[in-house]
């Protein structure tokens, strides 16, 4: 215990009871409170944290942010003050504004097509989280270390009311946004490394099948030259899905097709979802069954819901061996030749079920670490806890591998398991405009590896849509195109040649800032520093920036303006930031790249697939600071294994100084024991948004002619944004007329 946290005020007697009947320190302003008559085994063990809390001293009496617990009815209810101007954000997968003030959100994961149950207000996941800055920029992070059914208003009053009993609240005290994300990440832990390929450019689609149409996707791609590193099985692989199985017919040889992928320099990931198909003589089900592995009815009996194969049972995960049992049917699932995984319905979804989901009565067994409990407690953690075992699961097949798991439910902290998206967006503009903040919005919630169905899940996508979508969506730190059953396809190919090249050109450009993603990544997997960034991160102080949700960072460097996005109605942090010509041809989609002064973006070249890019082969982007500075990092390793985890990876410092008319930038290896190999690097010196290549040299520095005629910062008036009103397009309500009318002349049901 450090004497600092003792020279504070304590709390008096009659203010802790008025509150929380202890509270205590339990990192450097970080401070959790109790509520009287904390029942730690209803809550225990948190999914939230790392490690349990330790107490190391009283909280000060001077601490801003302060929990007041009380009842209404059977429901606790606690409540912080804050001040009236704080901006509020996070509070997870969330519709609507990035600014989360006067907002409602229930924390109860409900499969939501299109967001329009309850208004949005429930989705897929539970993140009982506020991150609140202050107009001062510094800045305050809440958890409520609950999973019960709940729910949130976001005022001047933080009110969380649960259905389950009181709970402890944490909250961190620090002097800006990005340090409160920090210790986020330093409680709840951070993600680890993804594979390299997991962040390339992915396409899917509700279903592509037989495996011959999933051979035609691969191909397509690569005669097309547009890079991508990942396709997806959805669900009619399977033998009438029914998870663990393939269909004998369609998907005869899942290995041949891992191969055929493989050979192609592309990736395989497969759906699993939690429900299992009750059906004597269906391996998964007998041995859930004779086991008795699945969640019951307060009867004895199990509980029983349809989803996709019809009646289903689900498996208990609050359950240490139903976890090993979901662990192992995975490893032997992935060995037969998957590279990925993507577990959906994990809310869990239930078709036949009023609430969408299992009934809250429905009892989970628990295992020698958490009580016996309802659904009403296990619900918000069915997903986190079955993900948790897929990835074990992954684990065994592929000791080696790092593994990728994507999840649609999730919770605070279930970033350490898995990588998420958004659910079932539409093909409109509003949902597209909505997933900048949503991304943000769940980055800001600790999960730093997240983004939406690009080009939009239900209803029809269309060509300007795709094209705007995938212009924009290859900046997010998850880049996949999805769409469900029934509506058009929407390949970068399919609405003609002119869509073709703007997608080919956004993903390229992914691919080209490879080395800086990854970058990205490795840093979030450090100290939990989102991937994508709101505008205000880069300067919390300026209050303009504050309900930016159009422009957003990429990491520090990168800010990206979408090309709908009008000049008069965005705001961009001052300084002397340049658009970059990332290329000779502008075709009015591409987002504008501006890049910070005083940074170096280290880039790589054009690659079809990520197993292609050349490590080594760099260009250094420099935006020199008014005194001809300029610095980076680059984080480089395997792209795969753990060697990274005993030093077999290389950072570099990347530097750059001016003298006279000569730039000169340097790379330095100043971490990791990897040899990388000998570095080709060139500059690309950053003028007024042009960029001027130096020739590569082989070797650790180089030096070129700087070129003079620097503008200062971006003149939004010369920037030439496209001619498309988002507000002109078809509403959500509209499209899903068309989407309905197109179904029943088809005779179609709806499906997604
Ligand atoms: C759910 C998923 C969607 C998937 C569909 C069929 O709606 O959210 O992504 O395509 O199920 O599996």
């Amino acid at each position: 215990m450090t004497k600092r946290l003792f020279t504070g005020l304590l709390f008096s007697a009659a203010c802790l009871s008025a509150m929380a009947q202890q509270a205590y320190m339990v990192d450097k302003d970080v401070a959790v409170f109790y509520p009287a008559n904390y029942d730690a085994a209803a809550h225990s063990p948190s999914p939230v944290f790392v490690h349990e809390l330790v107490p190391q001293g009283n909280v000060p009496g001077n601490w801003k942010v302060k929990p007041v617990y009380s009842k209404e009815g059977d429901k606790t209810v606690v409540t912080l003050n804050v001040n009236a101007d704080d901006d509020l954000y996070g509070t997870g997968e969330v519709v609507g504004d990035l600014r989360r003030n006067g907002k409602e959100v229930n924390f109860w994961n409900t499969d939501n097509y299109g967001y329009m149950k309850e208004q949005g207000k429930q989705l897929y996941q539970s993140h009982p989280w506020v991150l609140g800055v202050r107009k001062d920029g510094s800045a305050y992070g809440i958890i409520a270390d609950n999973t019960w059914k709940s729910s949130l208003t976001t005022n001047q009053q933080i009110k969380f009311v649960s259905e389950g009993p009181a709970f402890r609240v944490i909250v961190i005290e620090r002097a800006n946004a990005k340090e409160v994300m920090k210790e986020l990440a330093k409680l709840s832990g951070t993600m680890e490394m993804p594979p390299l390929w997991a962040l390339g450019f992915q396409q899917c689609r509700y279903s592509y099948n037989p495996d011959s149409r999933v051979k035609e996707i691969i191909d397509t791609y690569r005669a097309k030259n547009i890079p991508c590193d990942v396709v997806w099985m959805d669900i009619d692989y399977m033998d009438q899905f029914k998870v663990f199985t393939y269909d004998p017919k369609q998907f005869p040889d899942p290995q041949g097709l891992q191969d055929y992928a493989h050979a192609k320099n592309f990736k395989t990931v497969y759906m699993i979802d939690p429900g299992v198909k009750v059906e004597d003589g269906y391996f998964v089900y007998d041995q859930g069954k004779a086991n008795d592995y699945f969640v019951k009815m307060p009867d004895g009996t199990n509980y029983t819901g349809r989803v996709w194969p019809g009646d289903c049972n689900f498996p208990d995960y609050t359950r240490h061996e139903v976890r090993t049992w979901w662990s192992g049917l995975t490893s032997d699932f992935v060995k037969k030749g998957v590279d990925g995984l993507w577990n959906d319905m994990n809310e869990p979804a239930v078709f036949d079920s009023q609430t969408f989901t299992m009934d809250t009565e429905a009892v989970h067994w628990g295992d020698e670490n958490r009580d016996k409990g309802s659904h009403l407690r296990y619900h918000n953690v069915y997903g986190y806890n079955m993900i948790k075992a897929s990835r074990e699961g992954m684990l065994l097949a592929k000791p080696n591998n790092r593994p990728f798991v994507l999840s649609r439910d999730n919770f605070l902290g279930g970033h350490r398991y898995g990588a998420t998206w958004t659910g079932d967006n539409m093909s409109t503009w509003d949902h597209f405009q909505m997933s900048i903040p949503m991304t943000l919005n769940l980055s800001l919630s600790g999960q730093p590896f997240n983004g939406p169905d690009m080009g939009g899940f239900g209803a029809d996508a269309d060509a300007e849509l795709l094209a705007h979508w995938t212009a924009t969506g290859i900046y997010f730190p998850f880049a996949r195109n999805h769409a469900a059953k029934g509506t058009v396809d929407q390949e970068p190919w399919v609405f003609g040649q002119k869509v073709e090249d703007v997608c080919r050109t956004a993903i390229e450009r992914r691919y080209r800032l490879m080395p800086y993603i990854y970058t990205l990544f490795q840093e979030a997997t450090v100290n939990g520093m989102p991937v994508m960034r709101p505008a205000f991160m880069a300067d919390d102080k300026d209050p303009a920036l504050r309900g930016e949700q159009k422009v957003f960072m990429l990491g520090d460097d990168l800010m990206i303006i979408p090309r709908w996005a009008k000049a008069d109605n965005i705001h961009i942090p001052s300084g002397d930031w340049d658009v970059l010509q990332l290329e000779d041809k502008d075709d009015m989609y591409q987002a504008f790249v501006a890049q910070r002064p005083g940074s170096i973006v280290p880039m790589g070249n054009v690659a079809q697939s990520t197993i292609e890019l050349d490590q080594n082969t760099l260009t250094l982007l420099v935006n020199p600071a008014e005194d001809g500075t300029a610095t980076g990092v680059l984080y480089q390793d395997a792209g795969d294994g753990f060697g990274y985890r005993t030093g077999e990876y290389a950072k570099f410092q990347l530097s750059a100084k001016t003298e006279g008319d000569n730039i000169t930038v340097s790379i330095k290896q100043v971490d990791g024991k990897m040899d990388m190999g000998q570095k080709n690097i060139r500059i690309g010196f950053v003028t007024d948004g042009k960029i001027t290549y130096s020739p590569y040299v082989q070797g650790n520095e180089v030096t070129m002619k700087t070129v003079k005629d620097k503008q200062m910062g971006i003149d939004l008036k010369k920037l030439k944004f496209s001619d498309i009103d988002p507000s002109k397009q078809p509403t959500i309500q509209e499209k899903l007329k068309i989407q309905v009318e197109k179904m029943k002349k088809s005779g179609q049901a709806m499906e997604w």
